[in-house]
């Protein structure tokens, strides 16, 4: 497995092109199987996760074809934009196996598509990860309500609607951005309207409503907690450009604060970045919008120590939890981090440890008290934002860092060792 190592100390500076966000390409090539029509993703990244989702639709039998442009010059160094054209008129097998959903927890969301479609998916259960048991009975209950049959056997969720869905008024207990996607892909289709009321309203969700109304779909409420959906007979093809990664973006802000430089974060949208520019501030990050993106820049002398939780969009994202506890690390202060969305985020706790960063835990809240310096060592990743956390930590530790399994990292972060270097890290990938 491969291996990173960083030598720290170095001030970045200079400009990052930030890439499509994952989490919107996965569900919008999900959409693609509402569909016998092509449909066209443009700016999709080139991370394993979608390499992943990739293979799942070519095994449902789907005709997924990739355009990779490698974009150079200035700016671009490690950036492509990746075009899908996904056609969905060879769709023939309706399972989604253990060996590919148990790579990625994401492949739950052709559950939704595949049942609309077909009336009919076996999807397999997707398992929990590092972070927590990553429940989908949410997905499950509202399936049901659109009238569905599910059975939840021998690890597979077997749902059938051989007369089509029917819209349903549907409440979720929990915003979840996986669930409110999944449900607002199969009402689409469905006879009748659906209301899907506390629907998650991150970017990346309405990322997929937008694609959705420009193949057909009837969608109202786009960006807001209810959501109304009045279902078509059928869904065209069309040519969808993904939004830019806030998370990503949000990452190299972090970077750009921890080692004291600043950073030009082309493409990204400050608009999807409040919550975290508002945290930034204290810390003594500012963010200002630019022509062509977001600047990030270390303004105070000294990191600040600041207290945030993480809440569904808009509050401050989980998914930046990790990254924010590794900047808090160095502050001149004590910070807390409180996580509300996941059960067991706080795997990178251990690994900052060993790089010398003085944090403690009582239930979902970490104290966080600043030391002056971090110092390099190996550490391990866990996760995909966990790892990345530990790259933002060896980035500012005095000496030499070498993260192992980033294969993690690589589940999201487009070309992110091409990226630091061109601002003047020293990182470079050790191959086994
Ligand atoms: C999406 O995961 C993202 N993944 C996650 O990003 C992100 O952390 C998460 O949303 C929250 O923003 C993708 O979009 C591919 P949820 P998802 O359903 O949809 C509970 C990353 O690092 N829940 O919003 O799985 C759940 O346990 C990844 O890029 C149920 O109880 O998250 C959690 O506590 C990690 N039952 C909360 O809701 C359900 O049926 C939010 O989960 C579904 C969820």
């Amino acid at each position: 497995m491969d291996r990173l190592r960083i030598i720290g100390g170095q001030t970045l500076s200079g400009s990052v092109r930030i890439s499509g966000a994952k989490n919107a390409a996965l569900p919008l090539m999900a959409a693609s199987l509402l569909t016998d029509q092509t449909l066209i993703l443009r700016n999709v990244p080139k991370v394993a996760d979608i390499e992943t989702m990739a293979q799942l639709l070519a095994e449902l039998g789907l005709d997924v074809s990739d355009h990779w442009e490698n974009r150079s010059g200035p700016n671009m160094e490690g950036s492509s934009s990746v075009c899908l054209a996904l056609s969905g008129s060879g769709l023939e097998s309706v399972t989604a196996s253990y060996e590919l959903v148990r790579k990625m927890r994401a492949s739950v969301l052709v559950l939704g598509p595949l049942l609309a479609r077909l009336g009919y998916a076996c999807v397999s259960m997707p398992g929990g990860c590092a972070i927590g048991p990553r429940p989908v009975d949410l997905h499950v209950a509202g399936l049901r309500q659109l009238g569905a049959t599910i059975l939840l056997k021998d690890g597979y969720i077997e749902a059938s609607a051989p007369k089509g869905l029917r819209g349903a008024v549907i409440q979720l207990p929990v915003a979840s951005v996986g669930a409110t996607e999944n449900l607002m892909m199969a009402a689409s289709l469905a006879d009748g309207d659906t209301i899907i009321s506390n629907a998650a309203c991150e970017p990346e969700v309405g990322d997929l409503a937008e694609c959705l109304v420009k193949m057909g779909a009837s969608i109202s409420g786009v960006g807001t907690q209810r959501l109304e959906i009045s279902g078509v007979s059928t869904l065209r093809g069309t040519d969808y450009t993904v939004v830019p990664d806030r998370i990503e973006s949000g990452t190299y802000a972090i970077v750009a604060g921890i080692t004291g430089g600043t950073l030009d974060l082309l493409g990204a949208r400050i608009e999807h970045m409040q919550s975290v520019a508002d945290s930034l501030t204290k810390v003594g990050v500012e963010l200002t919008k630019i022509t062509d993106g977001v600047r990030a820049a270390r303004v105070s002398r000294e990191i600040c120590p600041v207290t945030i939780e993480t809440e569904p969009y808009p509050g401050f994202p989980t998914d930046m939890q990790a990254q924010l506890m590794a900047l808090t690390t160095l502050a001149r202060g004590v910070s807390t981090v409180r996580e509300r969305i996941f059960e067991n985020r706080f795997m990178h706790v251990n690994e900052l440890a060993r790089l010398g960063a003085d944090i403690s835990i009582k239930g979902n809240t970490a104290t966080v008290v600043g030391v002056s310096a971090l110092n390099g060592a190996p550490v391990m990743a866990t996760d995909l934002r966990a790892s990345v956390s530990l790259l933002v930590a060896g980035l500012a530790a005095q000496g030499e860092t070498v993260i192992n399994r980033v294969y993690h990292l690589d589940r999201g972060y487009e070309s992110i060792v091409e990226k630091l270097v061109a601002c003047g890290a020293i990182v470079e990938r050790l191959p086994e």
